[in-house]
């Protein structure tokens, strides 16, 4: 089973405010980015070979419009322009899943969002 990377803890990183006022998050809250391009959820997973894995990033988008964002990994852009569609409210909460290149050892993901909307509201990264 996948693990979680909460937001929230470090050596993840949140450009914005760790918040807990929209219920269904898990562990102790999510990032809520700043509402600008390149503000950004990062967070540090350790591959155990190099290779591919899946990734699922949980969010919650109650805007009306998508908050779309870059996926890099290690600071390369694997997955341009990810479109975090609208879950219907800040409380309700969905995954995207990805396939990303990793290296054995640590690997930074991060999310960073390309339009002034910022992100989704980030609650972890499963991995
Ligand atoms: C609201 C909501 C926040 C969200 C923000 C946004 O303020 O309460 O959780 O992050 O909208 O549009 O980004």
């Amino acid at each position: 089973a996948a693990t979680r990377f909460e937001v929230e803890s470090a050596p993840a990183t949140c450009d914005g405010v760790v918040e807990s006022n929209h219920t269904g998050y898990s562990g102790s809250g999510f990032c809520n980015g700043h509402n600008a391009v390149g503000a950004a959820a990062q967070f540090t997973v350790a591959g155990a070979q190099k290779g591919t894995a899946t990734i699922a990033i949980r969010y919650a988008n109650g805007a009306t419009e998508g908050r779309a964002a870059d996926v890099l990994v290690n600071g390369a852009v694997t997955h341009p322009g990810v479109a975090f569609e609208p879950t219907g409210a800040w409380t309700a909460w969905a995954t995207k899943t990805l396939t990303v290149p990793v290296n054995a050892g640590a690997n930074t993901i991060r999310v960073s969002p390309t339009t002034a909307d910022g992100l989704a509201n980030i609650d972890y990264l499963g991995f």
